[in-house]
């Protein structure tokens, strides 16, 4: 956590440009609010209507201005978003990463290409050492994605995190920040 505002850069990969979040994404909001998975594990709505939607959309700004970590919509290279993804800043140098791309837009490497992307770009942040991703075991789709993207599974964390109020486990994946590594390499 942090409490100065952050200014969210935007960068571009291969297949993808992040993005922030504008009003006039609001439709894939209102897609991504028919997906059991990203409602469960997201703040998406549970319903399609355009205020939820735009909600969520306002929520993304409030992050950066309180602090808590950069929300991009991942948009295609004509500017059409396809979905999300943040760096949320969770204390002690350490950050993760959390996506989600609408369900119409799946399997083209947009999620891939983000996760390389906005790697690239928080592995370079001074004040990080560790970006992580907390997957659970069962989202294989998610997994192999990340062991694309280079992290390397470093635990099973059992009883992590509660999801629609039950403990559920979580595989910890981590890339290291080319400051923490210069740092061990020192060790
Ligand atoms: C997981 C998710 C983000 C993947 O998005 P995507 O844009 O379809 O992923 P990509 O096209 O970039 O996939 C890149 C690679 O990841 C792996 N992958 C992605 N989805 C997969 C799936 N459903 N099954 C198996 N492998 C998968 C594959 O290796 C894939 O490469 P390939 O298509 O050449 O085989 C998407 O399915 C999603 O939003 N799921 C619901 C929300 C979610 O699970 N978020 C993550 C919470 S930890």
């Amino acid at each position: 956590m942090n409490d100065t505002p952050l200014a969210l850069p935007t960068l571009t990969g291969e297949r993808t440009r992040l993005r922030e979040w504008r009003a006039d994404d609001v439709s894939v909001v209102q897609e991504a609010s028919g997906d059991p998975l990203i409602t469960l594990v997201t703040t998406v709505p549970r319903t399609a209507g355009e205020a939820e939607a735009l909600a969520f959309i306002e929520r993304q700004h409030d992050r950066l201005d309180s602090g808590t970590g950069y929300a991009f919509a991942i948009a295609d290279l004509d500017g059409h978003a396809v979905g999300h993804i943040g760096l949320f800043l969770a204390g002690g140098r350490r950050a993760s990463v959390g996506y989600w791309i609408a369900s119409s837009h799946r399997r083209r490497g947009y999620a891939l290409d983000a996760l390389l992307t906005v790697t690239a770009w928080a592995t370079a942040l001074e004040n990080l050492d560790r970006v992580e991703l907390h997957i659970e075991p069962g989202n294989e789709g998610s997994w192999l994605l990340a062991e694309r993207a280079g992290y390397e599974r470093e635990a099973l964390l059992r009883a992590w995190k509660r999801i629609d109020g039950n403990p559920r486990d979580m595989y910890m994946y981590t890339r290291l920040t080319e400051h923490a590594l210069a740092s061990s390499d020192r060790n």
